[in-house]
């Protein structure tokens, strides 16, 4: 009785402990349940905004309209689909709001510019099929996104990848090997700083967090991009894992291509959201991620401990 009982407690645990706990701040779940966006005060400011490098202006509700979001610099990009600037009511909400028209996108969702066609289309596949979802069943955003690839065209979807994959992916997020870091507080898995100067240890977690509090999350302006503080040591420590695999995990070149700007149909890796490369290791690692083509990063994931995630993460945003 007494083995018996070990036994199945022992697979138990197998199956249910897979590795440790999510690295709570890639996932950075917001406390209380983020208002839409738009809905922020209780009175409405309807005053128009303005960014430098533009003449355009904006009031916050047309700055986060789900269904055609302002495009502050449309000289920027190539001319957007239809679906990419207005998406359609009810389901698909505008890639350009959470996404931006650029496609350099936020650390609480995912930069798509410069992504692979093929790859793309591969993955709003999978969201459709319940093959991608997120390892933390309260990130709401990807529900979000699950939703609106449930309700897109296949027409939508390649118009989508078409759109964003001509787009190249330039550097947007500075790291910084830092202690101490600008205290944050957390809106919809976005990480603001703090108004003051108030600091606290960065500890054993990476802080991505936008250069300018105001541009990004009241202005979404696509030009204002990220700085992500990291461990001392860490950038060095994620060279090793991410050059040699040091028999923990598989070199990333290999299948990323020399430079991890992406071959082929394997999309870059380099420069982008460590927060959100972290969530995509742990989640592929969890098997929420589960894509036809997620078995060739399986051996490069089973042995990573949430440590070896963030350096690697440190690294790549370094690139
Ligand atoms: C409400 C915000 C939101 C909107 C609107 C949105 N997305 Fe997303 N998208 C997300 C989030 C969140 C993720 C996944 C982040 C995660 O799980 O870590 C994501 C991920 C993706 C990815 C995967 C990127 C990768 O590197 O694998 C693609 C592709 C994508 N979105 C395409 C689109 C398209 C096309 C549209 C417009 C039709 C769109 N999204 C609209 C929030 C959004
Ligand atoms: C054997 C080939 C291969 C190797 C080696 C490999 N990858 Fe990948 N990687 C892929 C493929 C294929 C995908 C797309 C997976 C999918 O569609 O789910 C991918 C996807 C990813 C993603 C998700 C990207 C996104 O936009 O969502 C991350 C992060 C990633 N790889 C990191 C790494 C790192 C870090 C290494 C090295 C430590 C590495 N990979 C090594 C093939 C590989």
């Amino acid at each position: 009785m007494k083995t018996a009982l070990a036994l199945t407690f022992s697979i138990l645990s197998m199956t249910v402990a897979r590795g440790a706990e999510p690295p709570a701040w890639a996932y950075a779940i917001p406390p209380t349940p983020p208002p839409p966006p738009g809905s922020g005060a209780n009175t409405p400011d309807t005053s128009l905004k303005h960014i430098a490098g533009t003449d355009l202006s904006f009031t916050r509700a047309q700055i986060s309209n789900a269904f055609g979001p302002a495009d502050w610099f449309p000289g920027d990009h190539p001319p957007m689909p239809d679906i990419v600037a207005h998406g359609r009511r009810p389901e698909v909400r505008a890639c350009a709001l959470c996404h931006y028209p650029n496609g350099k996108g936020r650390s609480e969702n995912a930069g798509i510019a410069d992504l692979p066609v093929a790859y793309f289309v591969q993955q709003m596949e999978d969201f459709k099929n319940g093959l991608r979802a997120s390892a933390d069943a309260r990130k709401a955003n990807t529900q979000v996104m699950i939703a609106i690839a449930k309700a897109m065209t296949d027409t939508e979807i390649k118009a989508a990848a078409e759109y964003y994959s001509e787009i190249k992916w330039t550097p947007w997020i500075k790291v910084v090997e830092a202690k101490t870091v600008p205290k944050t507080r957390n809106q919809g898995g976005l990480l603001l700083a703090l108004p003051g100067d108030e600091k606290e240890p960065l500890g054993n977690r990476i802080l991505e967090t936008p250069v300018d509090a105001e541009q990004t999350e009241i202005l979404r302006n696509p030009r204002s991009g990220f700085i992500a503080y990291v461990p001392p040591g860490s950038i060095k420590k994620g060279e090793a894992l991410v050059t040699k695999g040091e028999g923990k995990t598989v070199a990333c070149a290999t299948c990323h291509g020399a430079d991890l700007k992406g071959m082929g149909p394997v999309p870059g890796i380099a420069g982008r959201s460590p927060s959100y490369m972290v969530r995509q290791m742990y989640d592929m690692q969890q098997d929420t991620r589960k894509g036809p083509w997620t078995s060739l990063m399986k051996p490069v994931v089973a042995k990573l401990s949430n440590d070896d995630m963030l350096v690697i993460a440190a690294y790549l945003a370094s690139r």
